[in-house]
């Protein structure tokens, strides 16, 4: 440490008698009370402090974990300022090249508070900085207690979903609405508890709203385990997604096999057809004019017999293999087991409305999420399938703008997937659906969930439209730098932790929180947790017995093709 710093640590440290009494040969400090830095330099881009060696290891013995940790990267400390305190996050560390031993750290403000006469802690704590200390001033360790007002809930609806680190009893919260009103999204490298917290956090608001409209996107069928009994597990057997709900580009992914200008004769032929046979529905006669992609039901056999029909009208010269590639798909869908939960011969009556009530929980009956499992969705269609039920989700909110607003919860876990980077992308429809509920869902009450191990290959812009971040540990570069991007300012202290974070640890910044913290997440009970156990190799390898009977089991529900 200078010289001029050590004197106004000497200057500043409380030494009055009752520090010192009753321990005659030890030097009694309170490391709450004591500083531990000074401010060097106070500027836009990030202010320095430095920070006095044998403080830091005087706090480091401290009974109290926040200020033992106090100073260290990600850690909390406070600076005086007039009557109040700011409270800042430590960035990063290093060597203070002119004082020998010294250190030097970068800090970013997060907010301010009053302080306590009494106990001197802060209390009032408010997001953001009004005034800046001037170089000089002195900062201090902030405290537990000081962690307890700071993140103490400030009346708005919160859920609680773990405790603040380092502390041992502060619990962590999120505020619903703010961190529903601008979307969410949950990153981690695969293992850390991506999906452990996320049933965590979805759990905690459904008992906060049991009348809640949440629908959850399950590509691995893990999520039905969890919420057997506050939620609606729809899988292949009891989705019954009716095909004549897709519009007209669906429609062309699942129906339309040629590529290039094939495939664009195709799609005149299909639309055309298409929307005579939603034409003969007595819906559409009463409607006058419907468009191609207007969601009225019609046959499968109508479309056959109109391919048919307009096959027959051909002129010589008229090709008609375009219509014999359609027709021949629809055969082949109509008589697939696997494709039955969406194209059986039931599913022709108008059930739009069940269908939507089903989905979007209208009304919830106290089970308010409803959870798709489309594993056994043939891989084919499995995007298709999401950007139906993406889609619906909203042109729901949309078409039902002038009734009582119902906001929905849109959660796709492996989101990178259907929202891919331009390198990954396909040009499917799901990606431009959620892409767009992303970007102008809010204003319609709709609120996305987005979880993914791969936040680099997300299309760009949609993670920076997720006002809540909620990182786990993410071991690849590539996805740190893209979080980091996202990530607003003041976070940028913890953001260096990432990499080190331990399972079930996260750092969450944004509209969710008051301030960035990171937090471990509590431990959920097991029979909310999703069914994505590791399996247990030395136990499993152990055992025997019954293994014939399984292999012939597995290889009949193959052959079926059913589950
Ligand atoms: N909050 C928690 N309470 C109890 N167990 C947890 C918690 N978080 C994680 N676990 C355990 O950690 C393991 C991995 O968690 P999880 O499956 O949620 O990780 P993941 O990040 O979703 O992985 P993947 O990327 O492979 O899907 C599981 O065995 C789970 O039981
Ligand atoms: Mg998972």
């Amino acid at each position: 440490m200078s010289d001029m710093s050590m004197t106004s640590f000497d200057n500043a440290r409380p030494a009055n008698a009752q520090d010192l009494a009753g321990q005659p040969n030890m030097k009694a400090i309170d490391n709450a009370r004591d500083p531990i830095g000074i401010i060097l330099e106070i500027a836009g881009s990030g202010s320095q402090i430095a920070l006095d060696v044998q403080r830091l290891a005087e706090c480091a013995a401290d009974a109290d974990p926040s200020v033992a940790l106090a100073g260290q990267v990600g850690s909390q400390i406070k600076v005086r300022v007039g009557s109040g305190w700011l409270l800042a996050s430590v960035r990063n560390q290093k060597q203070d090249s002119k004082t020998p031993g010294g250190i030097r750290a970068a800090i970013d403000f997060l907010g301010e508070g009053d302080e306590e006469r009494l106990t001197g802690r802060i209390h009032g704590f408010r997001r953001g900085v009004t005034s800046y200390p001037t170089p000089g001033s002195l900062v201090y360790p902030a405290t537990s207690e000081d962690l307890r007002q700071i993140y103490a809930s400030d009346g708005r609806s919160a859920i609680q979903i773990g405790k603040v680190y380092p502390t041992k009893d502060i619990r962590a919260s999120l505020y619903i609405d703010a961190m529903l009103g601008k979307h969410f999204a949950l990153l981690g490298s695969t293992g850390t508890g991506k999906s452990t917290s996320a049933a965590l956090i979805l759990h905690r608001i459904c008992q906060h709203a049991p009348e809640g409209h949440i629908l959850m996107i399950d590509p691995h069928g893990e999520y039905g385990a969890a919420f057997r009994d506050s939620g609606v597990v729809l899988d292949v057997s009891n989705l019954q997604m009716p095909y004549w709900l897709m519009n007209f580009e669906e429609h062309c992914e699942t129906l339309l096999t040629s590529s290039g200008a094939d495939r664009e004769m195709d799609a005149d032929i299909l639309a055309k057809c298409l929307l005579q046979a939603r034409m003969k529905n007595r819906l559409a006669e009463q409607m006058g004019k419907i468009t191609v992609d207007a969601p009225i039901p019609y046959l499968l056999s109508d479309l056959s017999a109109i391919l048919q029909n307009e096959m027959g009208k051909l002129d010589k010269a008229g090709s008609t293999a375009p219509y014999v590639r359609i027709k021949s798909k629809v055969d082949e869908l109509k008589a697939d087991p696997r494709y039955q939960f969406m194209f059986s011969g039931m599913l022709v009556g108008d059930t739009m409305g069940e269908f939507l009530a089903k989905i979007f929980r209208l009304p919830a009956y106290g089970r308010p999420i409803s959870i798709i499992d489309v594993s056994g969705v043939p891989s084919e269609i499995t995007s298709t399938v999401v950007a139906v039920l993406s889609r619906l989700v909203f042109d729901f909110a949309i078409w039902s703008r002038e009734e009582k607003t119902r906001p929905i919860l849109l959660v796709c876990e492996e989101a990178h997937r259907y929202v891919p980077n331009e390198k990954n992308a396909d040009g499917s429809s799901v990606g431009r659906i959620l892409s767009r509920i992303a970007k102008e869902g809010r204003k319609y009450g709709i609120s996305l969930g987005l979880i993914t191990q791969r936040p680099s290959d997300l299309a760009e812009g949609v993670l920076s439209q997720c006002g809540t971040i909620i990182a786990m540990r993410l071991n690849n570069e590539r996805d740190q730098a893209f979080v980091k991007a996202a990530m607003p300012e003041g976070a940028r202290g913890f953001l260096d932790s990432i990499p080190a974070l331990r399972n079930r640890e996260c750092i969450i910044c944004g509209e969710g929180v008051s301030i960035p913290i990171r937090a471990t997440f509590d431990d959920l009970e097991e029979f909310k947790r999703p069914a994505s156990e590791d399996p247990s190799f030395s136990h499993l390898w152990s055992m025997s017995g019954g293994e014939e009977e399984m292999v012939l089991r597995t290889v009949q529900r193959w052959r079926a093709q059913g589950r």
